[in-house]
């Protein structure tokens, strides 16, 4: 069942001013897309497709100049707090997403104190537990982000998206700056969270391979419109010309004879 919808949606930006002519970007166009409970789902497009631009407009991080989105049949305007309780967001920059004069553990209890009523001590004892959830230590409460290294940043950057219980994490190009081994094992993490808890994602990377191992169902900006929306099986094949291009563009598995004496 679809708990967000997405109708007609169309968005763009006025660019130019100083030195050339003002002009407007059109970057959504007409964009229908269903996000059903539980799913995981992949966004694959070029860059400049506007990926992000749809994330913020699902956070309600922006106004869409036409269209609407709803949750479960209610229109979202502007930034409404029931509405981030349900749908939290995890940024590639970890460490600019943290503050860096607060610890760990009050960043992560951010959206506790902001979005709910609980006691202090439930929520230290929540954001222990979150931080054992994305393997990190309960004592990592403590830490000043710099103590952290990049990758268990962008684990305490999920475990605070997931400190309300959302119904949908977004996650925008969150793990692009991890290593492969660190990538599989977070994402089979938020596959366990999804399993457990019925949070449905929104994955949003250029990498089809991750999209492979993580979502359901894909689909494909290119041009402003989603011009593929598909399920994830080991053998699909995307039929729009963009999404050609980005199913050529994964690499092929590493050779398994050492690549110098493949080469001798
Ligand atoms: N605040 C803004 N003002 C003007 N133009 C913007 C703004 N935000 C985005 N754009 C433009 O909108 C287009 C889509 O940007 P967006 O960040 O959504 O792309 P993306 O698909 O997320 O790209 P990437 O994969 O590189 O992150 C780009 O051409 C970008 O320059
Ligand atoms: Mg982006």
């Amino acid at each position: 069942m679809s708990f967000i919808q997405v109708r007609n949606l169309s968005h763009g930006y006025t660019a130019g001013g100083l030195f050339s002519k003002r002009h407007r970007i059109q970057v959504l166009s007409s964009l229908d897309l269903d996000l059903h409970e539980g799913q995981s789902l992949g966004l694959l497009g070029g860059s400049g497709s506007g990926k992000s631009t749809l994330a913020r407009l699902l956070m309600g991080l922006e106004n869409a100049d036409q269209g609407s989105i709803a949750f479960n049949g209610q229109t979202l305007q502007g930034l409404d707090p029931k509405f981030l309780q349900r749908v939290q967001m995890v940024f590639q920059d970890a460490l600019s997403a943290f503050n860096p004069q607060r610890t760990i553990g009050w960043s992560i209890a951010e959206p506790l104190r902001h979005l709910s009523d609980m006691p202090v001590d439930a929520c230290k004892a929540r954001v222990e537990q979150l931080l054992v959830q994305v393997k990190l230590l309960a004592s990592d409460h403590d830490k000043l982000p710099s103590q952290l290294s990049g990758g268990q940043l962008q684990r305490a950057g999920i475990a605070r998206a997931m400190a309300v219980g959302p119904q949908l994490i977004i996650l925008d190009e969150a793990l692009s700056n991890l290593d492969r081994v660190l990538q599989v094992q977070i994402l089979d993490l938020l596959a366990d969270v999804r399993r457990t808890s019925g949070t449905g994602f929104l994955l949003i990377t250029h990498d089809l391979s991750l999209v492979q191992r993580f979502c359901q169902r894909v689909v494909v900006l290119a041009e402003g419109r989603l011009v593929e929306d598909r399920e994830v099986t080991p053998h699909m094949r995307f039929e729009h010309p963009a999404a050609r291009t980005l199913q050529a563009a994964v690499l092929p598995a590493m050779p398994k004879a050492p690549v110098a004496l493949a080469l001798a």
